[in-house]
């Protein structure tokens, strides 16, 4: 070998090299086949194509960015961001880091105020805390969503915004929480994690607040595994809510420059969806309004075949043409015959269960967050409760919210699936009616 250097002109150490194979090649992708359990002839058969060809094929390239061929995350965002009606949508790798990164891009840090519900999925509360944030736990009214009269008594100086959620499908009181945020000038936070595909006077749920926040974990109407969306109007959160989503930069036109504006650039984290799940997510997207329309059809089919006694009512819908219809919502008059009826309809084969019970652990119930209650903090710090004076702090006890354990103690609430036939929802209504007549 030359010894003559090569930026003196000698010859390079290092010629030509390869070819290597990629890093993920037929085995990965026999791996991902495996989940959709073929039956073992289909399996070998398509083993034995996948291999034959196999030194024709390039290997994925799961990174979004940086990708040599079209990004199928870019191409779930373009598709969902439409299907939602908004300009910008951002793919993340759940809803939690979704609501984290909404929370962040509006400005909530220590010491600020955001409402949440009394009954959702504890993630919502989680993420206020995680910006170091306090939550102010709100009451849900007969709509099982925020009952906008108690947010407006919940709401302070040092509230920065109302995160509201659309649970169980059922849209919230969008007109009454807007009219709230915008006269306090504070955002509205959308947790649309159970609601994809729900709508509220003609626009769709994600499209109406400040922000909204998707989940694509796998029990969701649509669902990646895991996964989620933020949807937005507004080009600054969007590119604000990327910073958070990205430390790295990937998503900058230019990774390295520096900011375009104040504010575009702090210590974020890395919430980045993987092609892997972009590519399920964009199949699920192009069949949301089947699966939707699945939904709603069952949902529609076993309302309407209801026969309900009198002290029976249904959940108020804040807006019947919007709802996704996952989840058909009764109160019964008092918690024994709630007890009672759901026993009996559960021994007729109906898909019902209750939603709360003081004596077993449900972490959609504000009771259960042990975590808030009992003001746990992951550090020595105390963040983020040392944040705010203590007698700052909401007064956290299990009474605090007794009009949503009042609601949510008398609800049998009925399971849906987009798949059922007209059969199926008769019989369930059937079910459901035979008790009701004995309630
Ligand atoms: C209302 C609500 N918000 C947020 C989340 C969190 O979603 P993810 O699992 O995608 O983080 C969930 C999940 O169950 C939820 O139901």
């Amino acid at each position: 070998m030359s010894k003559q250097l090569a930026i003196e002109g000698g010859a390079k150490a290092v010629g030509k090299m390869g070819p290597h194979p990629t890093k993920i090649h037929v085995d990965e992708l026999l791996e991902v086949l495996d989940l959709w359990e073929l039956p073992a002839p289909a399996r070998k058969t398509v083993e034995t194509a996948i291999r034959k060809s196999a030194k024709d094929i390039k290997g994925p390239h799961l990174f979004r960015y940086y990708n040599p061929r079209p990004s199928k995350v870019e191409a779930a965002e373009k598709a969902f961001g439409k299907y939602i009606g908004v300009p910008y949508c951002l793919a993340v790798n759940s809803c939690t880091s979704a609501l984290i990164a909404a929370m962040r891009a509006v400005g909530v840090g220590m010491g600020d105020e955001v409402i949440v519900p009394a009954y959702t999925f504890f993630a919502t509360a989680a993420a206020v805390g995680a910006c170091n944030a306090i939550p102010v736990i709100a009451d849900v009214d007969d709509t099982l969503t925020l009952d906008p009269k108690d947010v407006a008594r919940r709401i302070t100086p040092r509230t920065k915004a109302i995160a509201v959620v659309h649970m169980l499908g059922l849209p919230a009181q969008m007109a009454e929480l807007k009219a709230l945020a915008d006269k306090n000038k504070i955002a509205l936070i959308e947790d649309v994690a159970q609601a994809a595909g729900g709508s509220y006077r003609g626009k769709m749920l994600g499209s109406i607040g400040t922000i909204g926040c998707f989940s694509f974990d796998y029990y969701k109407v649509l669902n990646s595994g895991e996964g989620g969306f933020i949807t937005t109007s507004n080009e600054w959160l969007h590119t604000r809510a990327q910073s958070w989503h990205d430390c790295a930069a990937c998503w900058r036109p230019n990774r390295f420059a520096s900011e375009r504006r104040e504010g575009e650039l702090f210590c974020g984290e890395n919430y980045r969806m993987s092609e892997l799940q972009g590519a399920v997510a964009l199949a699920q997207i192009r069949k949301a309004a089947k699966i939707v329309k699945g939904y709603r059809t069952a949902f529609g089919r076993i309302m309407n075949a209801l026969e309900l006694p009198r002290g029976v009512k249904l959940q108020r819908l804040s807006d019947p043409d919007g709802v996704v219809g996952t989840t058909l919502v009764m109160f019964m008059p008092d918690v024994e015959k709630t007890k009672w009826a759901t026993k009996a309809m559960v021994a007729e084969g109906v898909p019902a269960g209750g939603i709360y019970d003081a004596k077993i652990k449900n972490w959609h119930i504000y009771t259960h967050w042990d975590h808030i209650m009992e003001q746990k903090a992951v550090a020595p710090d105390g963040l983020p409760w040392s944040g705010v004076k203590k007698s700052e702090l909401p007064a956290y006890a299990p009474d605090m919210c007794p009009q949503t354990l009042d609601y949510l103690s008398r609800v049998v609430s009925i399971g849906i699936s987009a798949n059922y036939s007209a059969a199926d929802c008769r019989a369930i209504a059937e079910g459901i009616n035979k008790v009701l007549a004995k309630v």
